[in-house]
């Protein structure tokens, strides 16, 4: 096999969906798979046969879920930034709803809603004032951060929504950030959004859906995270203790449906000693798997042609950055062979890039014990032409 490659289990991944499908029991719900996490289309296939829609934070995104065949009123948009393109592509596909992050963007989608002589279905994405124990790139809650409509101005935002005719409210969202490993967090945010739909509901006017968001973590080696039906289990409860169970409940994890399920496959390059220091040069990188160089992430790094031995060798890859090191690993001084880059299915191809004059990876699927489809890299005769070219 070439490598650098990222493998999936997808039976892996399919039972896990299945689980948290079954875990919200008759509710009427909506797991709005977060596609940024893995965009391939065997994956997102692989989830929505399993039962889920889709999360999109572009046009692309957008693109992708259509594409796999995810129903429009299973697919809900995030975005702070997203273009007028981008909403007419929504308007225009008619997905379940439009989540707004700003005062300004609901006017801008009143106005292309008005230029598509269409009524634009959308929910209200709240800042919920919720801070979590997460890296500070991934924490996105707080009453800091650029996403979300700060809870002051929520009474405005409705409005605005109910003077545009061709505007129609039906919910309303939440996303504190990603990584988590409790679920206090969480419920302190969904508690945040019934608040707001309980202030909603006696204005008189209906809602159809809540959204608490993703960001369920996984054990990359570590710490452990609660199983992602935990989250649901304990924020339906919730749901029913305030009456509010009638609603469509949506959730949005990303990392929890595809992380575990992903492996990066490396071949050891060489070994280097020197003045005590060991290392074990990988030809995977920081272009390849970029989330221990932008978030100190730890993933394992395992051997995959015997078992891991003593002493501890520091992994690093290629590229001509210091950041481009996979941390110690118990690999002992073998200076040849595969090694498995554990956890990667989430945010890990997606951020790949072609740093160094370094070709994208390929991606291998793999069900039942047998490959079942390859996306070969595009190999690095394509770059180099596309670099010549530019
Ligand atoms: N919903 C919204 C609005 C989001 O922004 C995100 C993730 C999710 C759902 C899914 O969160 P998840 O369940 O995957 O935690 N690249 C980083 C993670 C960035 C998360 C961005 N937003 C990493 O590798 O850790």
């Amino acid at each position: 096999m070439g490598t650098p490659a990222y493998v999936y289990d997808l039976d892996g991944l399919s039972a896990g969906a299945r689980a948290l499908e079954a875990s919200f029991g008759a509710a009427p719900h909506l797991t709005a798979y977060a596609v940024k996490a893995n965009t391939a289309g065997t994956i997102v296939r692989a989830l929505a046969a399993a039962g889920t829609g889709a999360d999109v934070v572009s046009g692309g995104e957008l693109e992708v879920a259509l594409g796999a065949g995810i129903a429009p009123r299973d697919i809900v948009m995030s975005g702070v930034g997203k273009t007028d393109a981008e909403l007419d592509q929504a308007i225009g596909s008619d997905i379940y709803a439009v989540q707004v992050e700003s005062v300004e963007e609901l006017e801008r989608l009143a106005a292309r809603a008005r230029a598509a002589g269409k009524r634009a279905r959308l929910g209200l994405r709240v800042k919920p004032g919720v801070m979590i124990d997460s890296h500070a790139h991934v924490a996105t809650g707080h009453d800091a951060a650029k996403f979300g409509i700060a809870r002051s101005e929520l009474g405005m935002a409705w409005e605005r929504v109910d003077a545009h005719p061709e505007l129609l409210g039906v919910g309303v969202s939440a996303h504190v950030g990603s990584m988590l490993r409790d679920v206090d967090p969480y419920l302190a945010a969904a508690r945040v959004v019934l608040d707001v739909v309980k202030t909603r509901l006696a204005s008189g006017r209906s809602l159809e859906y809540v959204d608490f968001g993703g960001g369920y973590g996984i054990d990359y080696g570590g710490a452990p995270a609660p199983a992602p039906p935990a989250f649901v289990t304990q924020a339906l409860a919730l749901l029913r203790a305030e009456g509010l169970d009638a609603l469509r409940f949506v959730i949005e994890p990303g990392r929890s449906l595809v992380g575990p399920y992903g492996v990066l496959v490396a071949r050891i390059v060489q070994t280097k000693q020197s003045e005590g220091r060991r290392w074990t040069m990988i030809d995977a990188g920081m272009n390849d798997l970029v989330r221990p160089a932008l978030y100190g992430a730890k993933h394992r790094v395992e051997l995959l042609h015997a078992a891991p031995a003593e002493p501890e060798w520091r992994v690093v890859g290629p590229v001509c950055e210091s950041s481009d090191d996979f941390g110690a690993h118990p690999l002992g001084p073998a200076p040849s062979g595969l090694v498995a880059i554990r956890d990667a299915g989430a945010y890990g191809f997606v951020l790949a890039s072609e740093y160094n004059g370094r070709a994208l990876a390929a991606e291998v699927f793999v069900s039942g014990g047998a490959v079942t489809h390859v996306s070969a890299s595009p190999g690095r005769s394509a770059w180099v032409k596309r670099r010549l070219e530019a």
